[in-house]
């Protein structure tokens, strides 16, 4: 028997050719950027293990937003660095809080801009956890999940409060959309979006960023309410459950380790797909580069290119900016 030579190289033999036979694309309207909020006055200051990424005091903050408006951005996602931390994060949903400052702000100077607020309480709390830690009676601490939602509410109206446009609830407690939403509903934002962090793994990929927001739990870890990086069958219930509590969007966090899972969401629902390329993704690559050992530019298009052949319809990452910088 003979085959006939199947010629795939046919439409690969210019660059105009592969361009009209491309499958995905990457452009500026599919990122979303992070951006680190603090107290104080005249901050800008690097975090260490993320080269090229800062945290900013409100007055700092103007110059940061121009650059990403300018740059063609459509949104970016809030995180505060506060002063005061508490048992029961209490600064998280201060009407005076530093995201609720912060958003008051981006959306004074470029109105237009997006800003999504990543509605969690680990930042904010002295313990570092993402909810109310109660102590059971054998002694242990436990994250209490419904005094825990309460909190959560009440951050995400005060942060609607401000001007956010999207609320991006991050602390993966049991029923927090469907808290969230009917909070929401009930101050009156029922046009605000929730950009559920619906399948969010207890990740080692986060270092960074904790370091970053000062959030490394106290005591014990988050694998009591974050994911199990094993499964996946156990993701589809929680953007199963997500989406009956009325979630807008969907997301998978991490995104390198987890292009699976954000190709499974696509499949299996029709809301957008938001995938969350993190901290220690983004710090690998610097390292890589910082040393010499690869091509920055193309690793990072390469990578994000993934996660939207992956199924992400948007990538929350650190490399926005650059990746905007790249495409324009
Ligand atoms: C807060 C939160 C975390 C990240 C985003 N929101 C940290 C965590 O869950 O410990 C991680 C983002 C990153 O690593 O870039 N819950």
């Amino acid at each position: 028997m003979s085959f006939p030579t199947v010629r795939h190289r046919r439409l690969r033999g210019s660059g105009a050719l592969r361009a009209m036979v491309r499958e995905n694309t990457l452009a500026v309207d599919d990122f979303i950027y992070p951006i680190f909020v603090t107290t104080g006055e005249g901050v800008k200051a690097e975090i260490s293990s993320m080269p090229g990424v800062y945290h900013y005091s409100l007055d700092n903050l103007d110059e940061e937003i121009r650059e990403v408006a300018e740059l063609g951005i459509k949104a970016v996602l809030l995180f505060g660095v506060p002063d005061h931390k508490d048992a029961e994060g209490t600064s998280a949903y201060d009407a005076n809080g530093i995201v609720q400052q912060a958003t008051r702000r981006v959306k004074a100077l470029v109105p237009e801009l997006i800003v999504i607020a990543d509605t969690c309480l680990c930042q904010f709390t002295d313990h570092g956890h993402c909810g109310v830690v109660r102590q059971l009676d054998s002694g242990e601490a436990t994250v209490d999940n419904d005094a825990s939602l309460d909190l959560l509410v009440r951050t995400a109206i005060s942060q609607a409060e401000a001007g956010a446009d999207i609320i991006a609830p991050s602390n993966m407690m049991d029923g927090f959309v469907h808290a969230i939403r009917a909070g929401l509903d009930e101050a009156g934002y029922e046009a605000i979006p929730i950009l559920s962090y619906s399948v969010k793994y207890a990740s080692a990929f986060y270092g960074p960023f904790r370091d970053a927001a000062h959030s490394t739990p106290q005591f014990g870890d988050r694998k009591t309410y974050q994911m199990d990086p094993a499964n996946s069958r156990e993701a589809m219930r929680e953007a199963e459950s997500d989406v009956l509590e009325g979630a807008d969007m969907l997301m998978v966090k991490p995104a390198l380790a987890y292009l699976d899972i954000i190709r499974a969401l696509k499949e299996n629902f029709d809301l957008p797909v938001v995938a969350y390329n993190v901290s220690a993704e983004y710090s690998m690559i610097k390292a890589g580069a910082a040393n010499g050992w690869l091509d920055e530019r193309a690793i990072v298009l390469e990578t994000l290119l993934g996660m939207k052949r992956a199924g992400a319809d948007l990538i929350i990452t650190y490399f926005a900016k650059d990746a905007a910088r790249w495409l324009n």
